[in-house]
């Protein structure tokens, strides 16, 4: 199934859902995303040196993660009310976190800036992943790190075909049910299966110019964190 990737499009997507995002996070992973989450923070390499950047940073769960265990911590993201709602979890936990509206494909930040860098389900909703990928490295410092947490596309196996079919049937219903919006629910799987196998993404991080590329399987194979050091 060809899958839009238009920005407007998927910003009002991501717009519809964001009173019920955290909820149906933790549903559909059986609340497993906040210990993938931590996993992805670790791979990055925090430091309490380093500036973090989190892209396409959502409500802000991982740069609330960040934010303890580094400097500073800045999420950018395209989509306002996602932005609204990091701030408004940042205030209620009493945390510091830098928050700005900005497209992954155009990071407005000097080169050489971030010692770690962190990406969570974002780049799956990306037009261009190669570019947010260079534009991550160009923005890193020389050493610094980063981690990508992403859904991968499940294999033929057994255990592939039921995370295929959990995607495909269940996520929508569930989102019907918690979010009233089936359709962004519905994008979930077929982002997925037009998304970059493990290895694949991995490849395009090197051309990217990241080094020590490696990834890492969780959920049964239907998560994959990546990570690479420039
Ligand atoms: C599935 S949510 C993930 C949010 C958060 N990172 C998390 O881990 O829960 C994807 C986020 O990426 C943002 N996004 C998608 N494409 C983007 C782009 N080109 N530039 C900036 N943000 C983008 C969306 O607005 C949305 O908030």
């Amino acid at each position: 199934m060809a899958v839009s990737k238009d920005p407007t499009l998927i910003g009002s997507m991501f717009a519809r859902i964001v009173p019920r995002y955290d909820l149906m996070n933790r549903l559909m992973t059986f609340g497993r995303d906040a210990a993938w989450r931590r996993l992805t923070v670790d791979l990055a390499g925090p430091d309490a040196e380093a500036l973090a950047l989190d892209v396409g940073c959502g409500t802000g769960d991982l740069t609330l993660a960040l934010a303890g265990r580094c400097r500073a911590a800045v999420g950018i993201d395209f989509c306002a009310e996602m932005l609204q709602a990091a701030q408004e979890k940042a205030r209620a936990q009493g945390a510091a976190i830098e928050l700005a509206l900005a497209d992954a494909h155009h990071l407005p930040f000097p080169d050489d800036t971030f010692g770690c860098i962190v990406t969570g389900f974002a780049l799956r909703n990306v037009a261009d992943i190669r570019r947010v990928l260079a534009e991550m490295h160009r923005v890193a410092v020389p050493g610094g790190r980063m981690a990508c947490l992403e859904l991968t596309p499940p294999g033929d196996g057994p255990v592939g075909r039921v995370n295929a079919l959990y995607q495909r049937r269940f996520v929508p219903l569930l989102g019907q049910m918690v979010t009233g919006d089936a359709a962004a629910y519905a994008y979930l799987p077929a982002s997925v299966a037009s998304f970059p196998q493990a290895e694949v993404l991995a490849e395009m991080m090197r051309a990217a110019g990241w080094r020590q590329v490696g990834y890492r399987r969780l959920g049964f194979g239907a998560v994959a964190i990546h990570y690479g050091v420039k």
